[in-house]
Formats: structure tokens, C-alpha cells, sequence
């Protein structure tokens, strides 16, 4: 089994991957508020797989601790991370993997 490395899958990844940065610089900017809020409004648990569409990792350090909180969603990353600004990248992530999930069936 392959669970040394998180970046090897077995299994497809969600429509929606969202990776927050849980390193000191973003804990220190707020990241584990964000990561509750970031539950409450998914609605997934983070580091416990595949729920619905959306799948949530904590990663540590994501290289931009000046812009901390960081996170990453689908590749992207994204700096200042408020929890109305996830809200709309999530919602536009969505919609980006729905677009995406139409052009490939
Ligand atoms: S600690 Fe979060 S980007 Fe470095």
C-alpha cells in the first residue's frame, strides 16, 4: 500500500481538492480558523478522504508564508485566505469541475 507519500494516489482525486497550508507561519495568521470554517461549509473532515465532490488535505508550507493564511485548490494557489474568500474560490472551483465534468462525458 502507498501511504508514504500523499501525492501517489489509488484512486482518483475529487472534482474539488483543497490543500490549506497548516505550517507555524499560517497557524499564526489564523489557518485553523479557517480550516473549521472550511468543515462547516464543505461539510468534509480534512485528511479523511473522498466525501461528496470535495476532498481536504493539510499540506505544511506551500512556500509563501509572507501571504500566509495559503492554500492551494485544484493546483492553484491562493494567498490571504479569509474565509469569504475561500467561499467564493470554492464556489468558482465548483463550477470550474462541473464545466470540466460536461466536456469530458
Ligand atoms: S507556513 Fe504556510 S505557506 Fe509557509
Amino acid at each position: 500500500m502507498i501511504t508514504y507519500y500523499h501525492h501517489f494516489r489509488s484512486a482518483p482525486p475529487a472534482r474539488v481538492t483543497v490543500q490549506l497550508c497548516r505550517a507555524e507561519a499560517c497557524r499564526s495568521m489564523g489557518t485553523e480558523t479557517l480550516k473549521e470554517h472550511i468543515e462547516g461549509h464543505t461539510g468534509c473532515r480534512f485528511d479523511s478522504g473522498h466525501a461528496e465532490d470535495t476532498e481536504l488535505e493539510s499540506v505544511f508550507c506551500l512556500g509563501q508564508c509572507a501571504l500566509s493564511p495559503s492554500m492551494m485548490i485544484n493546483g492553484e494557489l491562493h494567498a490571504k485566505v479569509t474565509p469569504a474568500k475561500f467561499d467564493r474560490l470554492y464556489a468558482a472551483a465548483q463550477a470550474k469541475a462541473g464545466d470540466n465534468a460536461e466536456v469530458t462525458a
